[in-house]
């Protein structure tokens, strides 16, 4: 099946995945739910989810070449997600989506992906 997500990385080189991502932690920052859930330097997490939405569409591996299989429902694990949690990534990732014009093309696909892995992360009920 086609995979356009898998085509993102080709279309825009990785700069906006980092820009992207520096959207999104901002709105992490602020977030009284799920910014206890971070560690305090943000810097890791940022390198890691940006790393992992560049080979996810299709750039370097580096994300498994540094840190294996992703297997992220099971690196989740530790966090309790439930549906707010799950919400409020989205919303964030939704705002940060909006902040990258050179993303725009490829919004649906990418808000798409984000919306079922989101879901995909639920690790506890309500
Ligand atoms: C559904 C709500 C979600 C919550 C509450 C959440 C929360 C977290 C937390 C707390 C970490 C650990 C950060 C750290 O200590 O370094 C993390 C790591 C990560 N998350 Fe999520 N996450 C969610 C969904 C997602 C989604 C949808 C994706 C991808 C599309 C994603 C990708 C990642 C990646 C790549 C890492 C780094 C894993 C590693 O290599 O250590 N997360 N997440």
């Amino acid at each position: 099946m086609y995979d356009p997500v898998g085509a993102v990385y080709k279309a825009v080189g990785e700069a906006p995945f980092y820009k992207l991502v520096d959207e999104f932690y901002l709105r992490v920052a602020a977030d009284p739910l799920l910014r206890p859930m971070y560690p305090e330097d943000l810097t890791l997490p940022k390198k890691h989810l940006a790393q992992f939405l560049v080979q996810r569409t299709g750039g370097p591996t580096t994300y498994s070449d540094e840190r294996g299989h992703p297997r992220m429902r099971g690196r989740h694990m530790p966090f309790k997600i439930g549906q707010a949690e799950r919400d409020a990534w989205m919303k964030h990732m939704t705002e940060a989506l909006d902040q990258v014009p050179e993303l725009a093309e490829n919004r649906q696909a990418l808000w798409d992906f984000f919306d079922n892995f989101a879901t995909f992360m639920i690790n506890q009920p309500g």
